[in-house]
């Protein structure tokens, strides 16, 4: 049976991870969060110090079966890479030639056989340049913050929604302006403005036009 791959990118907190998991498990494919390897080496470095982005090739990042959890040198740190130290830095670690050339072309390895759904900044236009299906996700500032605040209050986490909009739009405009692949649409990527739209709308839509390449 043919297999794709397909590429989900888009701002912090557009909803690309929630959507990716449930097309994912639709499509029996396998879903890779890519940022939450960037929250991983970010995590290593702020434990260990910086110096450990020279020597990334000893670090060991592998996603459980679950496709949620996620492993850095053998411990669970799926909870501990949500924190909001590493929010903060991740997209200065992401920024830099070193980390986004080891896990890049660990995602590329990953995707070799296809039935994956990978999301992320950089997927369509950089990791999957030649993804069959490629989708670009976006929400405005306020409706993104408002579903991310909903999210931090169900993990027990007390945040406020103006700290959570600061940080979103800080956080985007780092990723976006960046020298080393930015966050950019590409140019073959779907465009969904999901501002308005329920998530099982959004993942319809994807799913409908996955099929339509299958
Ligand atoms: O997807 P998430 O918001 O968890 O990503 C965390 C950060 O990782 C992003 O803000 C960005 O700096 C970085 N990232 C990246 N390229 C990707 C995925 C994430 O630079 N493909």
């Amino acid at each position: 049976k043919k297999k794709i791959n397909i590429a989900i990118d888009g701002p912090a907190a557009a909803g690309k991870s929630t959507i990716s998991r449930r097309v994912a498990k639709r499509m029996a494919y396998i879903y890779i969060d890519t940022g939450a390897m960037y929250r991983a080496v970010t995590l290593h470095a702020i434990r260990n110090g910086r110096g450990v982005i020279d020597q990334l090739d000893d670090l060991d990042i592998r996603f459980g079966t679950d496709g949620t959890s996620i492993y850095l040198n053998g411990e669970d740190v799926s909870a501990d890479i949500r924190s909001q130290e590493v929010t903060n830095n991740v997209s200065e670690i992401s920024s830099l030639a070193e980390v986004r050339q080891y896990l890049v072309s660990m995602q590329r390895k990953i995707a070799e056989d296809k039935g994956v759904v990978m999301d992320g900044r950089d997927i369509g236009t950089t990791v999957l340049p030649e993804a069959e299906l490629k989708v670009y996700m976006k929400a405005s500032p306020e409706i993104r913050a408002k579903r991310r605040l909903k999210e931090e209050k169900e993990r027990g986490i007390d945040i406020d929604l103006k700290t959570l909009t600061d940080q979103i739009i800080r956080r985007d405009d780092l990723d976006m302006n960046r020298e080393i692949s930015p966050l950019v649409k590409a140019h073959d990527a779907v465009l969904l403005d999901t501002s308005h739209m329920s998530i099982p709308e959004v993942e319809e839509k994807i799913i409908r036009m996955a099929e339509d390449l299958l």
